[in-house]
């Protein structure tokens, strides 16, 4: 895969794409990243790639001029135009999946009150937000969205088990994990986890993740009992097993 990070402030990006799975994404030669100084790309005398806004107010906005040189010098016909902004769809792991397996990723970093609405409207552009909270720039989500689409490409992480009990990856949330030891300053590990038997393990983990997304995140919770109820047969065993669960 192709990650081209188009950026007024790439010293933001390169430390963070130059360690954990990003570096070892790009060392197994699995991802190319191409971080690009959408400044070069400025014709101004200045290298400005930013303006006050027409009509008035407060903030500057970003050029069209060096955003659509760079988008344009990109581009190979391939690629997935992704802008961060608060105000596009949520991003979530379903689109982290989709986005793995893609060729080519191209992150476009707003700055400053926006970009030019023209830019928005002349390239093909996924604009995705990572929750409703504002940021500075494009870059942070650019980078965590990076991360989360990265780690899903088969190769980059060695144990894909592990990506795939995260919390996401599956309905509900993530059971509590422990490591040695078995006990630190009186906390103990739960004994199950310790008996060796797998059976009894699984039902722990999977009464914990249930107990944890119920308490936590009631939306999840909702869309999982609703998942539960159409993959079964709509018996009145199982209409017990639902009303159970829910209480
Ligand atoms: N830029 C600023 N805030 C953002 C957000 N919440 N998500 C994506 N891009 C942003």
């Amino acid at each position: 895969m192709i990650i081209d990070i188009l950026t007024t402030f790439p010293w933001m990006i390169e430390p963070i794409i130059e360690s954990s799975i990003l570096k070892i994404a790009s060392e197994k030669e699995i991802v190319v990243f191409n971080v690009i100084d959408i400044r070069e790309y400025s014709k101004n005398k200045h290298k400005n790639t930013d303006d006050a806004p027409f009509g008035g107010g407060e903030g500057m906005i970003m050029s069209p001029q060096p955003l659509f040189d760079t988008i344009i010098d990109v581009q190979d016909g391939l690629e997935k135009i992704i802008f961060p902004t608060p105000d596009g769809i949520i991003f979530d792991q379903v689109m982290a999946k989709k986005l793995s397996n893609e060729k080519h990723l191209v992150f476009v970093c707003g700055h400053y009150k926006g970009i030019d609405q023209r830019v928005r409207d002349n390239f093909k552009m996924e604009e995705i937000s990572i929750g409703d909270f504002v940021l500075t720039g494009g870059e942070i989500p650019t980078l965590a969205m990076v991360d989360s689409i990265v780690r899903l490409i088969p190769g980059v992480i060695n144990n894909i088990k592990s990506a795939e009990s995260d919390s996401f990856s599956q309905p509900l949330l993530d059971c509590p994990w422990y490591t040695r030891p078995d006990s630190y300053e009186g906390n103990k590990v739960p004994e199950v986890l310790l008996g060796g038997n797998h059976k009894k393990i699984d039902e722990w983990r999977q009464s914990k993740r249930e107990e944890k997304t119920k308490k936590l995140r009631p939306d999840l919770w909702k869309k999982y009992i609703e998942m539960e109820y159409i993959s079964q047969d709509n018996t009145k065993e199982q209409e017990f097993k639902i009303n159970k669960k829910s209480n």
